[in-house]
């Protein structure tokens, strides 16, 4: 894995696993209805593809790519909309789909924005949540993981835009964002 990782900590097959687990639960929940699953770009690439895979319920896609971090590793709480949904979410179950929830600040945004549109329901699936994002008062029914406060990289999550292929999901030696 070369010298900027620090390890891994999540396997490829602890997130195939915990991903079965979720799209079990969200089958259940949504009862065969379709669900409009709205990856957020390009950190939930990864996560769509393989959650929709695992989902037996009937599936659209939609993409809408926001921004809160640029090329650093600390959210600036400004929200930019680099690409809007491309259908309206009138009337739909819409799930949004996360690769990690840290400071919130995205999610709390995508949330308000997302339900003025008026969505038959709105959800949200994430494979990873820091404990930051616990001070922002946002209800996630499905989670992953949680994690601790180290800056992860790797399925779906970069740093400077590298590092998104990873297969699994590991931790940045302090050395290369000058931690
Ligand atoms: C990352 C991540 C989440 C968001 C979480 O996206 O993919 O979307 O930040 O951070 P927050 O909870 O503190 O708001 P980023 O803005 O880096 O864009 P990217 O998905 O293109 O990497
Ligand atoms: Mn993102
Ligand atoms: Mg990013």
């Amino acid at each position: 894995m070369g010298d900027d990782l620090r390890s891994v900590l999540i396997t490829k097959e602890q997130i195939d696993a915990r991903l079965a687990e979720l799209a079990s639960g969200i089958d259940e929940a949504y009862g065969g209805r379709e669900l409009l699953l709205v990856g957020v770009l390009k950190g939930a690439v990864m996560v769509m593809a393989d959650l929709a895979r695992a989902l037996s319920s009937p599936v659209t896609m939609d993409w809408m790519a926001v921004s809160s971090y640029g090329a650093g590793t600390q959210s600036s709480g400004v929200v930019r909309i680099l690409k809007d949904l491309d259908t309206d979410i009138k009337g739909k179950d819409v799930l949004i789909v996360e690769d990690i929830i840290d400071s919130g600040l995205t999610l709390s945004w995508l949330l308000s924005n997302l339900g003025s549109r008026e969505p038959a329901s709105l959800g949200v699936c994430t494979l990873l949540r820091k404990p930051d994002a616990a001070k922002v008062d946002i209800d996630v029914r499905w989670v992953g993981f949680d994690i601790p406060s180290e800056f992860v990289v790797g399925y779906g999550l970069d740093y400077a835009e590298k590092y998104r292929n990873l297969p699994f999901v590991g931790t940045l030696a302090p050395h290369v964002y000058g931690g």
